[in-house]
C-alpha cells in the first residue's frame, strides 16, 4: 500500500518557537517519495500497517538510540569555494573577494578540478544533513552544469545559480562577464540547460537568477536580471547589507540603501533570498516583509565579514522570513548542526554585548537571544518556506526528506525537549546515520565513524 513505512521517534519543527515530538510513529511514504500519512501507536492501524510493511520488506526501523530528522535546508552556499573552506579567513570581505575567491573560482574553468570539488562538496553536505541546497556556482556554465550533474547523481535537490558579475570597477579582468549581454545571455542558456537536465534526471534542480552583489553589477545587468527572473519566474539569490563596506558602497554609488535598489530592479521578490542582512535597518527588513523575501542567515560567516550580529529574533518577532546558510567558505563549515550553534551564541553575544568597558546593560541588545529550537526552525521549516518548496518539515505532503541520527547516550534522565536541544549541539557527520531524499536513500553511514 505505501512504498516505505518508517516506524520510530521524530522531532519536526512545527514554528519557530515550538517542536514537535512524535513517538514511536509510523511515517509512511508513497512511490512519488511523499509523506501520505502519519501513524501514531494508539490508532488501530498501527500494528496491521506496521506488519504489512515489515512483510513486503518495506519497513524502515529505527534503533532505540536513534532519531528521525527532517533534512535540512541551506540557502546559501558558494559551491566552489567548497575548496578554501577552512582558510582564509583573515580578511575583510573585499580584500578576501579580490585575494582568495575571484582567483579560485576563476579556477572552475576547468570542468576536471569542478568536478573533483563539486563531487566532494554534494556528497559531503548529504553526509551532514543537508538535503536541499540554494546554490552559487561560477560565471562559467560549463561547471555549473557539472554541480548540477553531480547534485543529480548523489541526490541532493539542488537550486543553483550562474554567477552574474560585469562591472569592471569591482571585478578582476580574469574572472568577470564580458558584459551585461553576455552575462545575460549565458543566465539564459543556463536556465535553457537546467530545464533540459531536470527532465532527463527527474530530480529538484532549479536554476537561480544570481546577481553577486550589487558592487559586481552594472545597473544594466541588474535591470535584465529582474526581468528574466521575472519572463521565467525563478528564484533569485543575491547578497544584501552583508558589511559596513558593502552597505555604504551602494549608498554611495546610488544614493539609496541596498534593498531599495534591488526592489528598483526587481529583484526582491517572495522567491528571493537574500544573504546575510547583518547591516538591514527595520525599514529594509519591513520592505523584505512586504515583498515576502527572505534572509540568508549566515552565523558563521558573519563573525568574519558581517561586522554585527543579525537580529534574527527581532526579524522573525516582526514576521520575516528567514533560513539558515552556510555561506560556505565565508564560513567554514558545510554543517548546519555547527550553524545552529553559531547562530544561537552569536545572538546570546548580541544580547550581552562584547565590550566589558561599557556597563552591563549597555553593552548589548536586551532581549536579542534565540533558542536552539528556533535555530533548529531556520535551518528546517525557515529555509522550506524561503524556497518554496514542499520540504523541511515531517508533515504530511511534504517530501520525504530525512536524516536519522544517534543519540549520545544520557547520563540523566532528560525530557524529549532536552533530548533534542543535545543532540541538536552535539551531532557530528559521523553521528548520522543514514540520508534520504524523496524517499530515496542518499547516504548511508558506513562505518559509524566518517
Ligand atoms: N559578496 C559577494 N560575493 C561574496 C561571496 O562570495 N561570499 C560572501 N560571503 N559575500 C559575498
Ligand atoms: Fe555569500
Amino acid at each position: 500500500m505505501y512504498s516505505q513505512v518508517i516506524a520510530g521517534t521524530y522531532f519536526t519543527s512545527k514554528d519557530d518557537q515550538t517542536v514537535q515530538v512524535g513517538e514511536n510513529m509510523l511515517i509512511c511514504i508513497d512511490e512519488q517519495g511523499k509523506i501520505v500519512r502519519i501513524i501514531a501507536h494508539s490508532e488501530p492501524e498501527f500494528q496491521q500497517v506496521r506488519q504489512a510493511a515489515a512483510e513486503q520488506h518495506h519497513l524502515l526501523e529505527l534503533a532505540g538510540n536513534e532519531r528521525l530528522l527532517p533534512g535540512f535546508v541551506d540557502v546559501h552556499i558558494h559551491a566552489p569555494q567548497w575548496a578554501q573552506a577552512g582558510l582564509a579567513l583573515d580578511r575583510s570581505l573585499n580584500d578576501w573577494l579580490n585575494t582568495y575567491t575571484f582567483p579560485l573560482e576563476s579556477r572552475f574553468a576547468d570542468d576536471q578540478f569542478a568536478l573533483k570539488v563539486y563531487a566532494s562538496l554534494v556528497q559531503t553536505l548529504l553526509a551532514n544533513g543537508t538535503t536541499t541546497a540554494l546554490m552559487f556556482g561560477t560565471i562559467y556554465n560549463s561547471s555549473n552544469l557539472i554541480l548540477a550533474q553531480q547534485a543529480a547523481k548523489f541526490g541532493l535537490r539542488a537550486l543553483i545559480g550562474k554567477v552574474a558579475m560585469d562591472d569592471p570597477t569591482q571585478t578582476p579582468e580574469y574572472y568577470r562577464d564580458e558584459s551585461a549581454t553576455a552575462a545575460l545571455q549565458a543566465t539564459q542558456e543556463f536556465i535553457e540547460a537546467m530545464f533540459n537536465l531536470q527532465q532527463q534526471t527527474q530530480t529538484t534542480l532549479l536554476p537561480v537568477i544570481t546577481p553577486r552583489f550589487i558592487p559586481s553589477c552594472t545597473n544594466e545587468l541588474l535591470h535584465g536580471l529582474g526581468e528574466l527572473a521575472k519572463r521565467y519566474d525563478l528564484p533569485i539569490q543575491s547578497h544584501c547589507s552583508e558589511s559596513d563596506w558593502e552597505d555604504q558602497y551602494v549608498q554611495d554609488r546610488f544614493g539609496k540603501r541596498d534593498a531599495d535598489v534591488l526592489d528598483q530592479f526587481g529583484l526582491l521578490t517572495e522567491q528571493a533570498v537574500m544573504a546575510h542582512g547583518t547591516q538591514l535597518t527595520d525599514e529594509d527588513l519591513s520592505l523584505f516583509r512586504q515583498r515576502q523575501t527572505a534572509v540568508a542567515h549566515c552565523p558563521i560567516s558573519n563573525v568574519y565579514f558581517g561586522n554585527a550580529v543579525f537580529p534574527t529574533r527581532k526579524a522573525l518577532q516582526a514576521g520575516n522570513q528567514v533560513g539558515l546558510g552556510s555561506d560556505i567558505s565565508g564560513g567554514f563549515s558545510p554543517s548546519l548542526y555547527r550553524n545552529m550553534q553559531q547562530a544561537v551564541m552569536s545572538s546570546q553575544m548580541l544580547t550581552d554585548g562584547v565590550n566589558s568597558e561599557l556597563a552591563t546593560g549597555q553593552r548589548g541588545v536586551p532581549d536579542s537571544r534565540i533558542s536552539m529550537k528556533t535555530a533548529f526552525y531556520l535551518a528546517t521549516k525557515g529555509g522550506a518556506q524561503a524556497l518554496n518548496l514542499p520540504v523541511g518539515a515531517i508533515e504530511v505532503g511534504k517530501q520525504a526528506d530525512f536524516q536519522v541520527v544517534k543519540l549520545a547516550p544520557a547520563l540523566t534522565t532528560e525530557s524529549t525537549d532536552d533530548e533534542l536541544e543535545r543532540l541538536l549541539y552535539q551531532t557530528e557527520s559521523k553521528d548520522i546515520s543514514w540520508v534520504m531524499v524523496g524517499g530515496k536513500r542518499v547516504y548511508q553511514n558506513q562505518k559509524g565513524h566518517k
